[in-house]
């Protein structure tokens, strides 16, 4: 079975901010020669690949998903000479590399848009979707990140108005005009010519549009952000993708699969569509935000029960296609703080129940990095410490409406996306070891405890034990490619599941709560043996009582069924 699979289906994709893993030459912002001097630790955890966020030439409005020249490294992160050795490195650890395909926009200095600006007559014009001033106001769009808003922005030499979905300084561009797909493909192909394995796929549902601009019936869509995604021709335009670049360079894909619904999920990545490997939804992040406890004293702030739908939802969604799982990533906080109770002496098992649960799931392992030391938020109190173009500009357009700009910033303690962006902890010295100079953003305080080295030293700290989860992954096919069961589908405070295959059967049973929970034993869970386990001590047969398995606070369990 495992040599027939394509490598990306048993991966754990280890996922850099480039700007916050390791500077090399002391000007406080990550770069590729940095993360190229800590590749042997991330080999070291057993991963099977890289995904490096854009590194791209950009002005970084927002951080490099701003992009300038495609082809170019940004200069902060280092030069092409640099990027060819890391590609080399990585691949000489065995290791693959994926970068970030951003092309739902540009950056507004790309030479595209600085031509396109200019006049309606501009062979670029059409690069990008733009509305008439004499059709009048352009029809209500919003953006994720205008200061005021509008996702449309005036423009003066050609009279008219461009669309940008994000801040102002991201024009989207326009996949009507065959050009435009033929320079993206182009594109990629440079990257693939270069020897890189794959590309994670920015806001890929968003790039198609109906170039009519309807205004949009608020009834039928009360969340106007569904009806941006998912346009009339984006299953086209992802065939055409695959069989002009994807397929020819056997390349691996996974888009960001905003908007889209589990149910959907077929559409882009069942094998015979030949469109995407993999998409991931942003599942995760509705259910901690707007979800309620499903028991009082659960002492969860989110629905247990909801999260748990949600991931089989989309296990289901995939059809004869194949998941992506992940609770963390540079747009969401640190799942720690999300998800569990990330201090005091629920910080260490929590951490290391939540790497049993991605790592025992089916389907391709997202991992951010800094997860596996337990990096946790560092909720920042005033709006002067944020970085992050999203809560910028909401803040300001919150403060500009009259709105409750103080609940907002309270609100960003746990959500903001500059939680999961603070440097990674390498060490105890000053700025965690990520820079000799100022850090672009402040270093989590926790720095001097939570870090990779003191971790290293001790064989139980969260650390080696993600590494052992790895490990686990790989060396039973059932878990990493066996079937997955939901059971106690009910239960609020426990997620459990089996994973079954090649004649193997494996029981996961993992406590979300800080309090006791029990469940119903599984047949043939007493006699079985405890493969994976959070807690210090045993959790042999004594653990079933009864009929029932009785987990600690955030205590997880993986046991081999006989
Ligand atoms: C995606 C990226 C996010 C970025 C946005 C605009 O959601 O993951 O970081 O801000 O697209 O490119
Ligand atoms: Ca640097």
């Amino acid at each position: 079975m495992e040599q027939q699979e394509p490598w990306w289906k048993g991966a754990v994709i280890y996922q850099i901010y480039p700007r916050s893993f390791k500077d090399s030459n002391g000007d406080g912002v990550g770069d590729l020669p940095g993360i190229l001097s800590k590749l042997d630790y991330v080999s070291s955890l057993g991963v099977d690949a890289i995904w490096l966020n854009p590194i791209f030439a950009s002005p970084n409005d927002d951080n490099g998903y701003d992009i300038s020249d495609y082809r170019k490294i940004m200069d902060e992160f280092g030069t092409m000479a640099d990027f060819e050795r890391l590609l080399d490195e990585v691949h000489r650890r065995g290791m693959k590399l994926v970068l970030d395909l951003v092309v739902n926009h540009t950056s507004d200095e790309h030479r595209w848009f600085r031509e396109a600006r200019r006049s309606r007559y501009n062979p670029y014009y059409n690069y990008y979707h733009w509305w008439p001033a004499e059709k009048g106001e352009p029809p209500m769009r919003k953006s994720y990140f205008d200061e005021e808003g509008s996702a449309w922005r005036y423009n003066e030499a050609t009279d008219s108005y461009y669309l940008h979905y994000f801040s102002r300084k991201q024009p989207d561009l326009n996949w009507e005009n065959p050009d435009v797909r033929g320079e993206v493909y182009n594109m990629m192909s440079f990257w693939f010519d270069k020897g890189i394995d794959g590309f994670r796929m920015d806001s890929i549902p968003l790039i198609a549009k109906d170039p009519a601009f309807p205004e949009i019936d608020l009834e039928r869509y009360p969340d106007v952000f569904s009806y941006y995604a998912h346009g009339p021709r984006l299953h086209e335009y992802l065939h055409e993708m695959n069989s002009e670049v994807l397929a020819p360079y056997g390349a691996m894909s996974v888009g960001e699969g905003s908007e889209i619904k589990p149910e959907e999920a077929a559409l882009f990545v069942e094998p015979e569509r030949k469109e995407l490997n993999m998409l991931y939804g942003f599942g995760p992040s509705a259910v901690r935000n707007e979800t309620e406890p499903d028991d009082g004293d659960s002492g969860i702030g989110y629905s247990l029960i909801a999260l748990k739908e949600m991931f089989t939802a989309w296990d289901e969604g995939v059809g004869d296609g194949w998941p992506a799982v992940y609770l963390g990533n540079h747009d969401q906080a640190r799942m720690l703080s999300r998800f569990c109770i990330d201090d005091g002496v629920y910080r260490d098992v929590s951490a290391k129940m939540l790497a049993t649960f991605l790592l025992t799931m089916r389907g391709t392992v997202y991992w951010f990095a800094g997860d596996e030391t337990g990096m946790r938020n560092i909720r920042f109190e005033t709006i002067g410490e944020y970085k992050d173009v999203d809560t910028l500009n909401n803040y300001k357009r919150i403060e500009n409406e009259g709105g409750d700009a103080q609940a907002y910033l309270e609100g960003q303690k746990l959500i903001a996306r500059d939680n999961a962006r603070t440097p990674f902890q390498w060490d105890a010295s000053p700025n965690a070891g990520f820079t000799d100079g100022t850090p672009w953003i402040e270093v989590n305080p926790d720095y001097k405890t939570v870090n990779v080295a003191a971790e290293e030293k001790q064989p139980g700290s969260v650390l080696n034990y993600f590494r052992r989860a790895v490990r686990l992954r790989k060396e039973c096919p059932a878990i990493c490619y066996g079937s997955y069961t939901l059971i106690e589908k009910e239960n609020p405070r426990i997620y459990a599941y089996l994973r079954e295959g090649e004649g193997e059967r494996y029981l996961i049973a993992l406590n979300f709560s800080p309090h006791d929970a029990v469940m119903q034993a599984v047949l043939g869970a007493e006699k079985g043996e405890t493969v994976l386990h959070n807690y210090d001590d045993e959790a042999g047969a004594e653990r079933f009582r009864e009929g029932c398995l009785q987990l600690r606070p955030f205590e997880a369990v993986v046991r081999k069924l006989s």
